[in-house]
């Protein structure tokens, strides 16, 4: 029996992130070059985009490129951007046949203009769908994500669109790139490492974290449901006692 059975729909997350690892290990393991565990990351992606969708979660973000792995080998970033390039293109009808919307989060002006073109032109293409919407992260990190919410704000200050004395969590929440997307209630983080990496640092605050040892490209459907039977069986306290909830 699939796990999958065993997930009660009312209960599951209406927001899950992924960062996902390990493809770089998967390919050396195999005596590969690292850009053949990204390429082999792809099929991971698929399964789980598909699974999120068939199992009604509204939102799916994927940590796919941070503003530190810029400073990778020249060779790898611009493997990765082709892959993102061609991924994008192909994937398009497929995410119009299951009726996804894509979104991205980052700094996107750093992306080469290729990337952006592709990028722009399959967020406009799936604009129109209201099943799952994909957000990809892509040259994002959380800390440019508050310090660019930070510059924002002061620019808005300086021209009188707000005060100093209103800029509360909601405000503050509003200047992020994520504004309209709710805080992720799960976030999963494949291959073993256990820490964040300058993911949604702001919106993680009470997000419940899953970690597994499966590396990126060996992620499948079943993988994605542990996590939610996993997220399922928690007790989500949010500071109070048991006998409150
Ligand atoms: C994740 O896999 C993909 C990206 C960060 C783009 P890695 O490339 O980090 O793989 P490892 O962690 O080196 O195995
Ligand atoms: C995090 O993975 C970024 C993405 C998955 C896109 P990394 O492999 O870059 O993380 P660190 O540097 O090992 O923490
Ligand atoms: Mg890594």
């Amino acid at each position: 029996m699939s796990l999958k059975d065993k997930l009660i729909p009312e209960k599951l997350p209406r927001h899950v992130a992924v960062i996902m690892d390990g493809n770089g290990r998967w390919a050396k393991k195999k005596g590969n070059q690292r850009i053949f565990g990204h390429r082999n990351g792809v099929k991971a992606v698929r399964e789980t985009v598909e699974a999120a969708a068939e199992m009604k979660i509204d939102y799916l973000t994927l940590y796919a490129f941070s503003t530190e792995n810029w400073n990778r080998p020249k060779i790898e970033v611009n493997a990765l951007m082709s892959l993102l390039v061609s991924s994008i293109h192909n994937e398009i009808s497929t995410l119009n046949k299951n009726n996804i919307r894509l979104l991205a989060v980052g700094d996107l002006e750093k992306l080469p203009s290729k990337v952006r073109k592709e990028l722009n032109w399959a967020i406009e293409q799936t604009s129109v769908n209201n099943g799952l919407s994909l957000v990809l992260a892509l040259s994002y990190s959380g800390r440019w994500e508050i310090i660019n919410a930070v510059n924002q704000i002061l620019n808005d200050v300086k021209n009188g669109k707000i005060d100093i004395g209103e800029i509360d969590y909601s405000v503050f929440n509003s200047y992020l790139v994520t504004a309209k997307i709710p805080d992720p209630e799960l976030l999963i983080r494949t291959s073993g490492e256990y820490r964040i990496s300058n993911f949604l640092l702001w919106q993680i605050a009470y997000t419940e974290l899953y970690f597994t040892e499966v590396l990126w490209p060996d992620f499948r459907k079943e993988e994605f449901y542990k996590a939610l039977y996993d997220f399922q069986n928690r007790e989500r306290r949010f500071g109070k006692i048991s006998e409150q909830l």
